[in-house]
């Protein structure tokens, strides 16, 4: 694993210039921080799966702009929302993600995407990715968005009917491959009805594999691999083949088709249409590294996002309540949904704010210093590592009024401080698929709401679900168990679902 976060002695000390308060700039060892040993610096006082807990605390204890020691070497930590958003928009210039990301990627053979890329290559891809997601391109794909939802009903329904305790999670991560595989290679994968499928299965455990191995001081797998790292190297291969296999399919239905390449009808196909025109400046490497970013990317941050929200309405029935009166004034039916009606569900979206803001799919963004810079009033050298928090730690409630709670009416006020919540990122880097995310969450959640009552969700202890984070923060396992509302039974719905 390349060394990103040391502070080498080879480079230069920063320039102790002022910004513009006339104090002089502090450096990162001026900085205050949780107490480190020798050898190990905090090592020791994480723990993976709940890193962004740790620096949560101690951004409380020890203020919005911290330091942290690893063994190689010390990162800066921020949670101020104003300058987590002037680190993230300097990006691709003044800081790029992290060079350890790109060498995990890499080392694992796996094809780079737009998630990995810096500098120019980013810039084209960008491009040409968010072409694929305007939203006039997301809207022609809203019918077949409506289709899928339609199979999820459909298995809930099953499940209301036997009384089966869904697994909430497990079906909405099914429901996100499906949309994100329709939109970004026109394949109908179809994992909510024939099963997940292999691109489904050796996806969860690429996403918590890479993760792991970017946070190692040591890359021990080099040596000796556990089962973990057995299950992450092949399932980047096995991906990389099925991959292979869609954008051969793709040139194949090209090839006998022309005009497609004039209008095409999905993410790939255009993608290889701009490759195959040159002064793209995208190779079809890349075309394929993209198929792959846009599964890994959409699926589990979706999924989550949905699953936090609906266990917060769960636990908030005046909100709940209010989601659902909304849904049945304006969208009573998901076969006869429509755009306008989705774009008239303001407190659901109002909800979907809030459940971001406490619930992030990315609790933190890490991004790397191309040069020797400032953030704040802290002077930092080329390669230091700062640790952007994405949630509010504020303790005196100065960004939202009563931050902690879920309330969701405040996105309804002209007052909110709309920017100090970032979960799509922020800048040039902010996320592509945020309108195709947020059609994906509202679409799910008519038809949850307007086809059924949420009679319970539950973790198998009963309270509150645990955040875990391997790359994308999820619940633990929640349980959810649904009545089919009495109203809609009979409805035309299932005569039109099966045709
Ligand atoms: C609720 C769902 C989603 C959330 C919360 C989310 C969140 C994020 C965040 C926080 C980032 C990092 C932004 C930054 O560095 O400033 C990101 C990047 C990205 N997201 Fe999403 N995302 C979601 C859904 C999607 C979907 C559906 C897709 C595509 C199908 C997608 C594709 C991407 C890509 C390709 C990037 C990398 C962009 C770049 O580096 O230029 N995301 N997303």
């Amino acid at each position: 694993m390349q060394d990103t976060t040391a502070l080498r002695p080879d480079v230069p000390s920063p320039p102790m210039y002022g910004d513009g308060t006339g104090q002089p700039l502090r450096r990162l060892a001026d900085l205050p921080g949780p107490r480190a040993l020798p050898l190990l610096g905090n090592l020791h006082q994480f723990d993976f799966k709940r890193l962004h807990r740790t620096m949560e605390q101690w951004a409380r204890k020890h203020g919005p702009v911290f330091r942290v020691k690893f063994p190689t070497g010390a990162f800066l930590v921020v949670a101020d929302p104003d300058l987590v958003g002037k680190v993230l928009r300097e990006r691709p210039d003044t800081f790029r993600r992290p060079t350890v990301l790109s060498a995990v990627a890499a080392e694992l053979g796996a094809m780079p995407g737009l998630f990995d890329s810096e500098g120019a290559a980013w810039r084209d891809q960008r491009r040409m990715v968010m072409q694929a997601f305007a939203p006039h391109a997301v809207k022609s794909y809203f019918p077949s968005l409506v289709q899928v939802a339609r199979r999820l009903q459909r298995r809930w329904e099953n499940a209301a009917a036997t009384g089966q305790a869904i697994d909430l999670g497990g079906d909405l991560r099914l429901y996100s491959v499906d949309i994100v595989a329709g939109l970004a290679f026109g394949t109908d994968v179809n994992t909510i009805e024939n099963g997940d499928n292999v691109i489904q299965r050796n996806l969860d455990a690429i996403l918590p594999g890479v993760a792991r191995r970017t946070l190692m001081p040591f890359p021990y797998w080099r040596y000796v691999k556990l089962p973990a790292d057995r299950r992450l190297e092949r399932g980047i291969a096995v991906l990389r083949d099925a991959v292979t296999d869609l954008v051969k399919q793709a040139k194949q239905r090209m090839l006998l088709d022309p005009a497609r390449a004039v209008n095409p009808p999905n993410m790939l196909e255009a993608m290889l249409a701009a490759a195959a025109q040159g002064g793209s400046g995208v190779t079809e490497a890349e075309v394929a590294g993209n198929v792959t970013t846009m599964l890994l990317a959409g699926e589990d941050t979706t999924s989550n996002s949905l699953a936090w929200l609906i266990w917060l309405l769960y636990r908030h029935p005046d909100a709940l309540r209010r989601a659902q009166d909304e849904v049945l004034r304006c969208a009573p039916s998901l076969d006869a949904l429509t755009l306008e009606q989705v774009d008239r569900l303001d407190f659901l979206e109002a909800c979907t704010q809030e459940s971001m803001r406490l619930k992030p799919a990315a609790p933190f963004i890490t991004a790397e210093a191309l040069e020797g810079t400032v953030v704040g009033d802290v002077a930092i050298e080329k390669g230091t590592i700062v640790l952007c928090l994405m949630r509010d730690t504020s303790p005196d409630n100065t960004r939202f009024e009563n931050a902690a709670q879920f309330d969701p009416g405040r996105w309804l006020q002209d007052s909110v401080n709309r920017k100090a919540s970032m979960p799509f990122g922020a800048g040039p880097r902010i996320c592509p698929g945020r309108y195709l995310a947020l059609l994906e969450i509202k679409v799910a959640m008519a038809m949850l709401l307007a086809r059924f009552d949420i009679a319970s969700v539950a973790t198998a202890h009963g309270g509150e679900p645990d955040e875990q984070v391997a790359f994308v923060m999820a619940p633990e396992t929640l349980h959810m168990r649904l009545r089919v509302r009495e109203e809609r039974c009979g409805s035309g719905t299932d005569r039109l679902d099966r045709q």
